[in-house]
């Protein structure tokens, strides 16, 4: 450990005031050394308290993200436990792949404080300021076919549902958290999450996936362009979270997804699950196909991911790549 991690484990396990003589003495080290490293932990968002002729004291750890908070909350076998962090980037997708084509494993995460170039479905900007929002990317390197990897993305969606509810202790039977097909989180009907996926594949072969997910955790209000259909987990249930226990309970929950994921590559055995978060399933949805958009019933997904719905009697598949589905009255 070096001396920020040891100084910083000191002050986590202490409850009273650690005088500057006391960290010295322990450490070996001068006192320009301690202060040095107390300013380093201050940057990072450790609220500490230092008062003279007492010393120094960590008043609570807040919502300070960084990459060993996410190791202290986190049991995975193999999910995120390589993290890269950054405080700033241009976006964790970009950077996941450069790390997924440099030979990071399966599993390796990528998370970001803040994104200057966060990018969204459909080519939209995906606003990225600092200090309330989640914004990772997940490389994965599974042995499946190419066309079965957009399957994943409805499998991380699962995922985030199932932390959210345990997280917030939204009550399952009142579908507080949903999924609007393929990808959206919402609570209350109002987004709440967004997934973008990336795959580099040949004919028969994935190279890697990349799954990108930007979670609103604690942000007080959204800017205005995603006002009418965007929130935040804060902003619908009152409660802040720290953004590390989050995220370490979304890859504990998506490494149990995957691999029953990968006993069938397709997603026949979690379909029950994420359709009992379907906020779509039963509805009357709004196909907007660009060949010619139409008003029809959803009724689920199939084995691949595809929604099904109804249309004069018949079932129609309908494939995420090429079409978005919305409410009849609305976003959902
Ligand atoms: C959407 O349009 O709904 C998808 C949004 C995905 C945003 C996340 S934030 C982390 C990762 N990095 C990006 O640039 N985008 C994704």
């Amino acid at each position: 450990m070096d001396l920020k991690s040891q100084i910083l484990h000191l002050l986590k396990t202490s409850d009273e005031f650690v005088s500057g003589q006391e960290l010295c003495d322990k450490f070996q080290v001068s006192r320009t050394a301690i202060w040095k490293n107390m300013n380093l932990l201050k940057e990072e968002g450790y609220d500490i308290q230092a008062v003279r002729n007492k010393g120094y004291l960590l008043k609570e750890t807040g919502d300070v993200l960084n990459e060993k908070e996410i190791e202290e909350f986190l049991h995975t076998k193999y999910m995120a436990q390589e993290i890269h962090y950054f405080k700033e980037t241009d976006s964790t997708n970009i950077r996941a792949k450069v790390l997924a084509q440099q030979g990071a494993g399966d599993g390796t995460l990528v998370v970001a404080e803040k994104q200057t170039e966060g990018r969204g479905r459909r080519g939209r900007v995906w606003e990225s300021p600092e200090g309330e929002a989640i914004y990772m990317s997940l490389i994965l390197k599974p042995q499946i076919h190419p066309s079965d990897a957009s399957t994943l993305t409805l499998v991380m969606a699962l995922s985030l549902a199932r932390a959210f509810t345990e997280i917030y202790g939204f009550p399952p039977e009142e579908n507080e958290v949903q999924i609007k097909w393929p990808n959206d989180l919402v609570v209350h009907k109002k987004k709440v999450t967004g997934i973008l996926t990336e795959m580099s594949a040949d004919m028969d072969s994935v190279h890697y996936l990349v799954i990108g997910v930007g979670i609103n955790v604690n942000n007080s209000q959204m800017p205005k362009e995603v006002s009418e259909h965007g929130t935040s987990l804060f902003m619908e249930t009152g409660k802040r979270e720290r953004r590390c226990k989050l995220i370490a309970r979304v890859m504990e929950c998506f490494e149990e997804d995957y691999e029953t994921f990968l006993k069938s590559s397709d997603i026949s055995l979690l379909k029950d699950a994420y359709e009992s978060y379907l906020v779509n399933k039963g509805a009357m949805v709004k196909v907007l196909d660009p060949k010619g958009g139409y008003i029809a019933k959803a009724k689920g997904i199939d084995a691949k991911g595809q929604l099904i719905v109804e249309r004069n009697g018949e079932e129609i598949p309908v494939y995420a790549g090429e079409v978005s589905v919305r409410g009849i009255y609305g976003y959902v």
